[in-house]
């Protein structure tokens, strides 16, 4: 069996890695959605089970796709789990130096599992969680960002404010 890791802080997933999380669906027997920690990034908006919920909404189309959190090494889960491959979205080229490197340590970790780069859609190219964030925050409109199943989720963490009616 081909196992996939499609690693990330997902904070919250949006459109862009379910786009990713689908098509690795469709190449590999199994994909392992995993919610990870990420140093660079220290406050994170929703908590680990959160953003596990979140994700375990937006997956229930592909009967080949799990959850699981993990805080240590990736390249130590990969070969717990014997997953072959770390699925990873590129937008734009901005993003391409920090998954190199990330690739080439992990590959140094972990020889066993090949990094696979898929392209975004171009609709998701701008998208990232810290956007959504920002727009959410602001009280603007990010139902075109983030899966439906948990809009509404997000938008009451992001902006409490927003559907109570103020006089
Ligand atoms: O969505 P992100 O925050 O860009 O994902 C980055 C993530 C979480 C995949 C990366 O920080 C990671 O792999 N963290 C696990 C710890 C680890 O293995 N670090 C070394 C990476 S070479």
């Amino acid at each position: 069996m081909r196992i996939a890791v499609c690693p990330g802080s997902f904070d919250p997933v949006t459109n862009g890695h379910l786009d990713i999380i689908n098509r690795a669906s469709q190449i590999f027997d199994k994909v392992i959605v995993l919610v990870s920690y990420n140093p660079n990034k220290q406050s994170a908006c929703f908590s680990v089970k959160e953003r596990i919920e979140m994700i375990n909404a937006v997956i229930g189309d592909f009967d080949n796709v799990v959850t699981d959190c993990n805080e240590g090494l990736l390249a130590d889960y990969l070969e717990r789990t014997n997953a072959c491959a770390i699925v990873k979205g590129l937008r734009a080229v901005t993003d391409f130096e920090y998954e190199f490197q990330m690739a080439l340590a992990n590959r140094q970790l972990c020889p066993t599992a090949e990094t696979v780069f898929l392209t975004t859609r171009p609709q998701n190219m701008y998208l990232s969680s810290s956007m959504v964030k920002e727009i959410g925050s602001l009280g603007g409109d990010i139902s075109g960002f983030v899966p439906p199943q948990i809009c509404s989720a997000i938008i009451s963490r992001l902006y409490p404010e927003k559907g109570i009616i103020k006089i």
